[in-house]
């Protein structure tokens, strides 16, 4: 059985961030395809492996990239216009979410803590002051350029079994990231990649039963400020459900 020693495993887990910026170097074929094996070896309901992904480089990256880019600057400008902008924006449909899952849904109460200080801690971290919407706008865009990463990486799940689908994937996707990392590229899970799939299907033959979960950016990272961002990491207590009395 192969074994590796705990605390060097656990230093290499931690030391995985998401990856916001990328150097435009292209990833090559080879490397993605051990990762995406690599992805292979994680559990999976019955062994079914009900998702498929589509890996976006290049022209084909560079097309669905344009064209997220392009419906987020419609629905953003429409979001923060006035009534008028918004009912035009209802009207047109043009830059309307099309995705196969509510991306967009609020999150509950409970948890929108959670998620409000991640935002926070990362426009502060960006120099983003809190009322900049503009700049706030624009963080966001840089999603739908996958941020600048070279290759996007399209996860989508069985409609036939919906729940432990997407919990099989996000153990693939797990996988793959940690696999990326061990091989020196960075990554960055994007819902935001989901919220429009009409321009990934566009480009790909996805057969209809499979809906697409979201998006992983991976390349090398740059440099850039954002990638020394770290989000704070929740000590297990905050998990663990007590015993009841
Ligand atoms: C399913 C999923 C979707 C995510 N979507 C986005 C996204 O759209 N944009 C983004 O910048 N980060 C996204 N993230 C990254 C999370 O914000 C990040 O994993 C979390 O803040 C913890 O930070 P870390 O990955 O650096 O440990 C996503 C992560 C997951 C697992």
């Amino acid at each position: 059985m192969a074994t590796m020693e705990s605390s060097a495993f656990s230093t290499f887990l931690a030391s995985r961030r998401s990856t916001r910026d990328f150097v435009s170097k292209s990833v090559p074929q080879k490397a993605i395809d051990a990762i995406l094996t690599d992805a292979m070896t994680a559990p999976s309901w019955s062994n079914t492996r009900p998702y498929m992904v589509a890996v976006a480089t290049g022209e084909v990256r560079n097309r669905i990239s344009t064209e997220l880019q392009r419906r987020w600057d419609i629905a953003s400008k429409a979001l923060r216009g006035s009534w008028w902008d918004k009912v035009k924006f209802f009207l047109k449909r043009d830059g309307l979410p099309t995705s196969d899952y509510r991306v967009w849904r609020p999150y509950p109460a409970d948890l929108k803590p959670r998620s409000n200080k991640i935002g926070r801690d990362l426009y502060t971290h960006l120099g983003v002051a809190r009322g900049d919407k503009v700049g706030r706008d624009e963080q966001w865009a840089r999603n739908f350029d996958m941020f600048g990463a070279p290759v996007a990486i399209f996860v989508f799940t069985h409609k036939g079994l919906p729940t432990y689908a997407v919990s099989d994937a996000g153990l693939f996707m797990q996988n793959l990231i940690l696999s990326a990392h061990a091989r020196g590229f960075g990554t960055c899970a994007q819902g935001a990649l989901a919220v429009w799939s009409d321009p990934v299907r566009a480009e790909f033959t996805v057969p209809k039963q499979y809906k697409l979960l979201c998006g992983i950016a991976m390349g090398y990272p740059s440099n850039d400020n954002v990638n020394s961002f770290r989000a704070e990491r929740l000590p297990i207590a905050s998990i663990t459900i007590p015993l009841a009395d």
